[in-house]
């Protein structure tokens, strides 16, 4: 997957008369399975470019694209791990893993079977029927990387 930022500034409104300026220029290209980790202060704007890429917010100025495709919104081609977790409450462990599957043509037998297996990978098989308020931070963070790994695309 090729990521490619261009000259992309985002500002937030304060109030009536105040933007936050919190992206100025930004210009980053990511090659085809690139790892990358942004690196900076608290409040710099790491999750801001995140969000943005993910098509969870949209650029004041400048173009993202991912493949060739302008970011106009999510998609199954990208997942992100929320620095919150991002966990719905009303949802058990198993029921938050399998959730971003809904949108994609697979069987419920296949959806069950890698639920299981991502859940066997972070450890959590026997706290599936929990609910997250029931689990510590650490255990809702890796429901949440479970959440994403779930996605991958090569084995669909
Ligand atoms: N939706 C929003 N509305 C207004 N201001 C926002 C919004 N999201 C982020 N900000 C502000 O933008 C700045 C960058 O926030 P961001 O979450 O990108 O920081 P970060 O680099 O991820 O920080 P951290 O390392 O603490 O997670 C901060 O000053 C924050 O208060
Ligand atoms: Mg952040």
């Amino acid at each position: 997957m090729k990521v490619r930022i261009d000259g992309v500034h985002k500002s937030f409104r304060k109030d009536k008369h105040q933007q936050l300026e919190v992206l100025r220029d930004v210009s980053i290209q990511i090659k085809d399975g690139e790892f990358v980790s942004l690196l900076g202060p608290s409040g710099c704007g790491k999750s801001t470019i995140l969000n943005l890429v993910a098509g969870l917010d949209s650029p004041s100025e400048g173009s993202i694209t991912v493949d060739g495709k302008q970011v106009n919104g999510p998609g199954t081609d990208r997942v992100v791990v929320f620095q919150q977790g991002g966990l719905f409450p009303w949802m058990s462990v198993v029921d938050n893993v399998k959730y971003g599957l809904r949108l994609k043509k697979i069987s419920a037998k296949e959806v069950d079977e890698r639920a299981d297996d991502v859940l066997k990978m972070v450890h959590l098989s026997k706290f599936k029927g929990h609910f997250p308020n029931e689990l510590s931070g650490g255990m809702q963070q890796r429901v949440a990387i479970a959440r994403a790994l779930i996605m991958d695309l090569k084995s669909c």
